[in-house]
């Protein structure tokens, strides 16, 4: 696969990477994993050079981070490792749930935590996985470049934030990447974040960049997606809403068969085609999506198929409420 780099002096990555979410979170919970497979995506996204690995300590929580560990034994410097941290805290009872915690002892017990997890040294890249009102986003960026100076990260990203966000922490440290959902059907950040970052020579990372795969064309009605799923409960993927977001997906469907492509690749395209350093990654437990996906690196939109993408109309739902 082609590279790029994180930023001008960031590390050389495949210009697409992989989400690895889903393969313990979010989608799809109620289907055993077969961890043989899940294993042989990561070796196989290293082997197609997709050297960009994304994971999160809330991602399980915990079992992808110990899953990637498994994984990268012996390939590990083969991958340019990102993890999170900031959307995980714990109950009354200590028990680990879905919350905002940004305080700065918080990051510097978890940074240890992820990396035993994951069985490596260092991640390549530590985000702050979202903004805690609570806590002011220049304590949070102190403790992660703390992480830094201790060599247990090497460089420091954010996710989900406004240009200001940025603003601020880069007056603490650095940033060498902004995380944010795009994708055909989510174009929120394309105003002002992707701008600055571009012009700060910020790497842009999408995520979701297959519209949580609505737009490969995987799901005419709500029913298609299995129980226990989190789009289930997603404003875009209700029946109603749905009924009416067909026709994006039917348009990239359309268009990459005039390709010769697939529609996951038609959508990764477009991704790519906004910028130098922005590198997406989508998610997949499957082999043959993942090798679809890797595909997408040769795919070239002229102008006139871009324009046609850019007119795509906007879908109907919030992208998560
Ligand atoms: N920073 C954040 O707050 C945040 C939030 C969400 C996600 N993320 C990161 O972004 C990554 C990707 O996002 P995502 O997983 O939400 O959404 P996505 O990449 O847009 O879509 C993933 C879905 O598309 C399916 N898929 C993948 N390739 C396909 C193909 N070629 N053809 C048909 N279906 C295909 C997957 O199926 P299978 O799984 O069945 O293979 C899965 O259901 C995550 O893994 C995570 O690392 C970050």
């Amino acid at each position: 696969m082609r590279s790029t780099t994180l930023g001008p002096d960031g590390p050389e990555v495949g210009v697409i990477g992989l989400g690895c979410m889903g393969m313990s979170f979010s989608y799809d919970q109620a289907t055993p994993r077969d961890e043989t497979t899940l294993i042989s995506v990561v070796h196989q996204a290293l082997d197609l050079g997709m050297t960009l690995l994304d994971t999160a300590d809330v991602y399980g929580p915990f079992t992808n981070e110990e899953l990637l560990g498994r994984a990268l034994q012996g390939r590990r410097d083969q991958a340019v490792l990102a993890t999170k941290v900031g959307a995980l805290t714990r109950d009354a009872r200590g028990n680990p749930v879905m919350g905002l915690d940004n305080l700065p002892e918080h990051i510097r017990r978890s940074i240890d935590e992820s990396l035993a997890r994951l069985g490596t040294e260092y991640v390549d890249l530590y985000y702050l996985h979202r903004t805690d009102p609570q806590v002011p986003i220049e304590e949070s960026v102190g403790a992660l470049a703390e992480a830094v100076a201790a060599g247990k990260a090497r460089a420091i990203g954010l996710s989900e934030v406004s240009v200001e966000q940025i603003k601020r922490a880069q007056s603490v440290h650095p940033i060498m990447a902004v995380q944010s959902e795009l994708s055909l059907w989510t174009r929120d950040w394309m105003t002002e974040v992707l701008p600055y970052c571009q012009e700060q020579d910020i790497a842009f990372v999408p995520y979701s960049p297959l519209g949580k795969g609505f737009l490969t064309g995987r799901f005419s009605s709500h029913d298609d997606l299995p129980e226990d799923d989190f789009r289930r409960g997603l404003a875009r993927f209700q029946q109603e809403a749905l009924s009416t977001n067909l026709a994006i997906a039917e348009r990239v469907r359309e268009i990459a068969e005039r390709m010769g492509a697939t529609p996951a690749q038609v959508a990764l395209a477009w991704v790519l085609a906004q910028g130098e350093y922005v590198v997406p990654i989508p998610g997949t437990k499957t082999p043959r999506y993942l090798a679809d996906n890797a595909g997408a690196a040769d795919i070239e939109l002229s102008a006139a198929d871009l324009a046609e993408l850019d007119a795509l109309p906007v879908p109907t739902g919030g992208r998560y409420f």
